[in-house]
């Protein structure tokens, strides 16, 4: 009946989430509001860390892609998962050594890291700085010098396959901001490049194909691409992989047409593909690193919104107006993502009506959604987005200076704030 498993409606006929009435909570704490369910998060850990150690005798890392939620609580989170994190900007470096993450447990991504991050990293410690392009290379082995350190640094690849939702593509990923392409010969360049740089260690390899991805074929040709890659480097220039980073991308449930495998397939597809070819080519087996967003924050997630005015165009659509929009979620005017909508105070009744939910913001795309089912609904009811822990607080904006919702978690009855409702004052606090 719901899009995640920790969705249900209880006796009084509201949303409950963890068990959780979403319609107390959103009087408890007013709205927008995000609720995140704590339990569900951590065993999403615990499914991807299992799959390591089943597939890979313990042999990997399980890294929580922090893009898709960052704040100190969910980087405390998955570090007692046992969990390590990948970031990509300074911002979300700092909020994870802020929070205690351990640095050698750190993958530092990003397609143009400044000069500050860089340094930033390397003066925390960070375990693996994933590079994008020769410059920054460059950068890293200058920092070092400088500094006397060493830096272990994997190279980011495009390997040529471009999965998208249902399907995967092998050719034009050379146009990619991301990454040396393999085609082209750039990547092999980049190693060589790599190994002659008397400040790095180059200890691997990285690969991300998409995201939302609900099939396992990418993912498998995917890692076939950077075996061959492996093997090549191996047998062109003497030198070891020791790390092979998968990335992240698989799929989760947002509307009833998604129909996401669980995540143990994906891990078991791609380490069959491991397996042979290490067996087959007298190689050892990678140590394998895979960096899940989506899949572990996204199903967790609510957004609470209070419904405001409701506008009927006869024959043409019924506008209902929430207290929230593309500031909280700006996923539909980005990318026309679907989800999926409940009227929280009437969760037990049926959805006879199909509505576009609106936003309050002064832009005619500020949307939720178009087309959406829902139950008829009023003004002061709670509605209630499902499956919005991933990209929606973290990609949350101030557009028209509204205020960024507070965030939630719910664990094991009780509920607490981990980030608090932003205030008028935050808003012109850096204003002079
Ligand atoms: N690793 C790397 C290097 C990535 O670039 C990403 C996502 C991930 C891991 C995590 O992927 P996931 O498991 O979450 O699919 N804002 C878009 C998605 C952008 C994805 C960016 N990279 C959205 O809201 O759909």
């Amino acid at each position: 009946m719901f899009v995640s498993k920790n969705l249900d409606v209880n006796e009084n006929g509201n949303l409950t989430i963890g068990g959780f009435d979403t319609v107390e909570l959103a009087k408890k704490y007013g709205t927008p509001l995000y609720v995140m369910d704590e339990d569900m998060i951590r065993s999403h850990c615990r499914s991807f860390k299992e799959s390591i150690d089943k597939f890979y005798g313990g042999n990997g890392l399980v890294c929580y892609a922090s893009k898709v939620f960052s704040c100190k609580e969910i980087y405390r989170l998955v570090a007692s998962e046992g969990l390590g994190v990948d970031v990509v900007s300074g911002g979300e470096l700092y909020t994870a050594i802020a929070a205690g993450t351990d640095p050698k447990k750190i993958c530092m991504h990003g397609n143009n890291k400044t000069i500050d991050e860089l340094k930033m990293a390397l003066e925390y410690g960070v375990g693996r700085i994933v590079a994008d392009n020769i410059y920054e290379m460059k950068s890293i082995d200058k920092l070092c010098a400088e500094t006397g350190k060493k830096a272990d640094i994997l190279l980011r690849i495009k390997p040529g396959v471009d999965a998208h939702t249902h399907n995967f593509i092998r050719t034009g990923q050379i146009d990619s901001k991301f990454g040396f392409a393999l085609e082209t010969g750039e990547a092999f360049e980049a190693v060589k490049f790599a190994l002659e740089c008397t400040n790095l260690n180059f200890v691997g390899i990285h690969c991300h194909i998409g995201s939302q991805i609900l099939d396992t074929q990418g993912f498998e040709a995917a890692a076939e691409v950077m075996l061959v890659f492996i093997k090549k480097i191996r047998d062109e220039l003497n030198a070891e992989v020791r790390d092979l980073n998968l990335g992240g991308g698989f799929g989760i449930q947002y509307t009833e047409a998604d129909d996401p495998l669980p995540y143990e397939a994906f891990m078991e597809a791609v380490s069959l593909i491991v397996h042979k070819f290490c067996k087959e080519n007298d190689m050892p087996l990678p140590f394998i690193i895979i960096e899940p967003g989506r899949s572990i924050a996204g199903p967790a997630g609510v957004t609470l919104y209070t419904v405001g005015g409701k506008k009927i165009i006869p024959n043409i659509r019924t506008y209902v107006s929430i207290d929230g929009g593309m500031c909280d979620n700006p996923r539909y005017i980005l990318y026309q993502s679907e989800y999926d909508a409940v009227v929280a105070n009437k969760a037990s009744e049926p959805k006879n009506t199909v509505v576009t939910i609106a936003g309050k913001c002064c832009e005619s795309g500020d949307l939720i959604g178009e087309n959406m089912p829902l139950q008829e609904c009023e003004p002061g009811d709670i509605l209630a987005v499902c499956a919005t822990g991933a990209y929606n607080y973290s990609m949350s904006s101030n557009y028209n200076r509204l205020l960024k919702p507070a965030v939630v978690f719910i664990k094991g009855g009780e509920s607490r704030v981990v980030v608090r409702r932003e205030t008028l004052e935050d808003i012109i606090r850096n204003d002079i």
